[in-house]
């Protein structure tokens, strides 16, 4: 069995509202391996970002873990004091986000913040400090990293940005990275670029890699193992292979009945029929239920399918899968 590295069990991140409660994540039980890429996909608002912040304890005012337990190495994150937590989100697991220039600090110039976070969190001196920030910037592509250094984020293109955020989301060679749609604002050559660093990351640091993203096809080209969220909680997991075979929740079928095809001239996203997943005071029943196209009356009166192993490896939540002969 090889190590486990992040252990999340029945994560529940509640936002209280006026209206009532939205359950942002309800119920999420992951694990990633070290040295590993998994892939976590669904639409939009199933849950995706709440569970990576979740992780860094970093939910936003008025959401709230309110359940569940998130292992690191073996240890409760959930009860860890700020102290701990601020070595982790230091030294262990980082995140980088989609919108790169919300991340930089807009008033300090990119040399600063980099060498800032090396400085605080390891032992080097000023010098050497500007050495490694600049061997970063390289690492990560950019080409004129001493002149780099000198510029305010607000002079960057968000290419360069986006750079610049995995430079620093990564300049403690962080054991887990939470990478939130990390490409999804470049144009296809600058993604398959960023895609590159993330590999050569996990090639050379071992550096496990939290990816979520819309794009089937970054997950192909990258993820090991995939996990499938909706309606906050998650609802299949495989190993890429198997998933992209044999996809046995008919949410994750729809996923890529819903991929544009390669073989005709439609290039459009044919969106799941249905409206979303209702996240404000769920019932307690399959999320995807109403836009099921496989629901039985049972899915109705049983409650939440567990997720269990159907097959070694393979994850479900789903009282009537597909079926493959
Ligand atoms: N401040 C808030 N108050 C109430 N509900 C919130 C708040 N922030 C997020 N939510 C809800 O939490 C749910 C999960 O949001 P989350 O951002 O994790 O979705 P996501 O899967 O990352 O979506 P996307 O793919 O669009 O990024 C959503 O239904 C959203 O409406
Ligand atoms: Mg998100």
């Amino acid at each position: 069995m090889p190590n486990l590295l992040l252990e999340i069990r029945d994560l529940h991140t509640y936002f209280k509202t006026k209206e009532g409660t939205v359950k942002a994540v309800n119920g999420v039980s992951l694990q990633m391996e070290e040295n590993s890429i998994l892939g976590l996909v669904g639409e939009s608002g199933s849950g995706k970002t709440m569970t990576a912040l979740s992780v860094l304890q970093l939910v936003p005012y008025p959401g709230k873990v309110v359940q569940g337990s998130i292992k690191y190495h073996g240890r409760e994150m959930l009860t860890m004091s700020q102290e701990e937590m601020r070595h982790i989100r230091g030294m262990e697991i980082s995140l980088i986000f989609q919108d790169a220039s919300n991340a930089l600090n807009p008033v300090i110039a990119i040399g600063k913040q980099v060498e800032e976070i090396l400085r605080e969190h390891t032992n080097v001196g000023r010098r050497e400090a500007r050495y490694q920030a600049i061997d970063l910037l390289q690492r990560m592509g950019i080409p004129d990293a001493d002149d780099m250094l000198k510029r305010f984020p607000f002079q960057l293109s968000g290419g360069m940005a986006q750079r610049v955020m995995l430079a620093i989301g990564v300049a403690l060679k962080p054991k887990l990275l939470l990478a939130d749609e990390p490409t999804s604002s470049l144009d296809v050559t600058l993604q398959a670029e960023i895609l590159q660093r993330l590999r050569e990351l996990r090639r050379e640091n071992g550096t496990s890699i939290l990816l979520i993203t819309h794009d089937l096809g970054v997950i192909a080209q990258m993820a090991d193992a995939v996990a499938v969220m909706y309606g906050g909680m998650i609802v299949e997991y495989a190993d890429t292979r198997s998933l992209f075979a044999k996809p046995l929740h008919p949410y994750t079928w729809g996923l890529f009945q819903a991929l544009p095809r390669m073989d005709t001239d439609e290039r459009v996203l044919k969106p799941i029929r249905g409206i979303p997943a209702r996240m404000l005071d769920p019932v307690d029943q399959c999320p995807f239920l109403e836009r099921c196209p496989k629901a039985l009356n049972r899915c109705r009166t049983q409650g939440r399918p567990p997720l269990i192993e159907v097959e070694p490896g393979h994850k479900l939540a789903c009282y009537n899968p597909m079926v493959y002969d």
